[in-house]
């Protein structure tokens, strides 16, 4: 297992549309097993493949407080979501130290196939749904502060750019 480089806000890189995937092999299992250990290191409760530069409908999820309930989901597509939204405290580990808020589905029932191949449907609410919806969308190349007014998010992207100079240094 290796942890695997996460892609940082405003990486242009972050924008890539995801392709579908055909076969859950043996890339596929390494690939899985790399990003929770990226996950659980960094202390994030999801990740998507999009985030380690790797452009597949891939995402790992744990939002239990043991950390010991991973979550495989390949290929996930919503299939049904709740009439109802509320607004939701967000971070990400691409946009590291940055919350705000999101509105998302207060439910949703997404399809997704897990690591044995098999296709299945979790009905989520709570955390869970809020995470699958953050996930899925990196998938299709959006990071959560596009949703945050242009003023907001360009004050993001000047800090992340300054906290990446820092870094370097
Ligand atoms: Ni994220």
């Amino acid at each position: 297992m290796a942890l695997l480089p996460i892609l940082c806000y405003p990486d242009p890189k972050l924008h890539t549309v995801a392709k579908p995937i055909d076969a859950v092999d043996e890339r596929m299992k390494t690939l899985v097993a790399d990003m929770l250990e990226t996950m659980y290191d960094a202390k994030g409760i999801g990740l998507a493949a999009t985030q380690v530069d790797v452009h597949e409908r891939l995402i790992v999820i744990d939002v239990s407080e043991e950390r010991d309930q991973p979550m495989v989901l390949i290929n996930p597509e919503l299939v049904w979501t709740s009439p109802t939204t509320h607004l939701n405290e967000e971070g990400c580990l691409s946009v590291p130290g940055i919350y705000d808020g999101v509105e998302r589905f207060d439910a949703v029932h997404c399809k997704a196939q897990d690591l044995s191949g098999q296709a299945r449907t979790i009905e989520a609410d709570g955390l869970l749904a809020v995470c699958i919806q953050h996930e899925m969308d990196h998938l299709l190349g959006k990071v959560f502060v596009e949703y945050l007014s242009p003023l907001k998010r360009n004050r993001i992207k000047t800090k992340m750019i300054k906290a990446r100079r820092e870094d370097a240094r």
